[in-house]
């Protein structure tokens, strides 16, 4: 009788989007009432990318998707499944953006879907890559997180106008009979009794497109900013704790924390707890603002691309948003070096 070899989901290749238009501090200060003095204490960031008009959320979801299947050397009818994170989709009910994304790419008659997971949609994506692949049922998932944030932003509102920006990051998981290659552990995680922390009130079954809609700017993110904060601080600390505890592995054997990129105090104080040091935390934060679903993709290709992440490293994601949502992963970055 023969046994199927055990497979495991592994971290094969990563890619990015990165709008061209910038939007400084500077710029904003002409828009709100704000300084960059202000934004760069209390947020670390000094500008965001901003989509242009035609560049919708499948776009630069696609673009990056077709520089993360190159990088991972397979084609692109090798995928498998194709989801996207998204909270800014190209359409709000149907079709997904993953089915956009698939036929930009020319992937058909494979299954696509979008998952609604905020900020932490890029670490849910890895949960769900890793379920399927080790269930047997899928062997190249294609996973990618990608937000026009800009499109549900009020740029009258300085308490979030400032934070975010847009982008998009892709990654190809494959599956792998060899265990050292594969994901360690991902956790995933939510409370729904925050739900009002984070919310944009329309177009939804709650609020359907009206006038009153229009007039009270139902449809831009509404955010309670400094009990995210908090929350954040104090649910991403456990959290990363916790996985490194569960796995027996040390903080100080990570030589890559890439956190969610929403505001440099939440990164640093994370970063203290775990007893990190500068080199091993990765903030890009400065440049790209809070790109939702798109920030740890994003950050991770920061890395790859500047030579700092290398075949058979550690990595540690840790993220928070929306829901409210949580989640944490480690696993080794498998790709080819750049
Ligand atoms: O990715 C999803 C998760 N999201 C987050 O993690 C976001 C978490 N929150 C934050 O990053 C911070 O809470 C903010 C950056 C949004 C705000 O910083 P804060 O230190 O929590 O400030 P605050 O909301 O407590 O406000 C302090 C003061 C207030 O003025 P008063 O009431 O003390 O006079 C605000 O009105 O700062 C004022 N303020 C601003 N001032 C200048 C708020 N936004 C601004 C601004 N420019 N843009």
């Amino acid at each position: 009788m023969s046994h199927a070899k055990p497979v495991y989901a592994s971290f094969r290749s990563i890619g990015a989007f990165i709008p061209e238009k910038i939007l400084s501090n500077n710029d904003l200060e002409s828009m709100v009432d704000t300084t960059d003095e202000w934004i760069t204490k209390r947020t670390g960031i000094k500008e965001r990318r901003i989509a242009s008009d035609d560049e919708n959320t499948s776009d630069m979801g696609a673009k990056a998707s077709q520089i993360a299947i190159d990088r991972a050397g397979i084609s692109n009818k090798d995928i498998d499944l194709v989801i996207c994170a998204t909270v800014t989709p190209d359409y709000f009910n149907m079709p997904s953006t993953a089915c956009i994304i698939s036929d930009k790419l020319g992937i058909r008659n494979v299954q696509a879907f979008d998952i609604s997971a905020a900020c932490s949609g890029f670490v849910y994506l890895l949960s769900l890559a890793k379920a399927f692949i080790e269930s047997g049922m899928k062997k190249n998932v294609l996973i990618i997180g990608a937000e026009k944030f800009s499109s549900i932003i009020d740029y009258t509102d300085r308490g979030t106008c400032i934070l975010f920006g847009d982008g998009a990051g892709a990654s190809v998981i494959s599956a792998t009979t060899n265990k050292d290659e594969g994901f360690v552990d991902v956790h995933a995680s939510a409370d729904g009794s925050y739900a009002d922390f984070l919310v944009t009130p329309a177009p939804g079954t709650i609020n359907p497109v009206s006038q009153k809609v229009i007039d009270e700017g139902l449809n831009f993110v509404q955010m309670k900013g400094n009990e995210t904060f908090k929350l954040a601080v104090k649910t991403l600390t456990k959290d990363v704790k916790d996985i490194l505890r569960k796995n027996e592995i040390d903080s100080k054997d990570i030589p890559h924390f890439i956190p969610h990129q929403a505001n440099y105090r939440i990164i640093k104080a994370v970063g203290d707890a775990l007893k990190m040091n500068k080199e091993q935390v990765v903030v890009t934060v400065e440049k790209y603002g809070n790109t939702s679903a798109a920030s740890i993709p994003m950050a991770i290709n920061d890395i790859y691309e500047s030579g700092r992440l290398k075949k058979g490293e550690m990595m540690l994601l840790d993220t928070f948003g929306g829901g409210l949502t949580w989640a944490s992963a480690l696993l080794p970055f498998e790709g080819n070096n750049i």
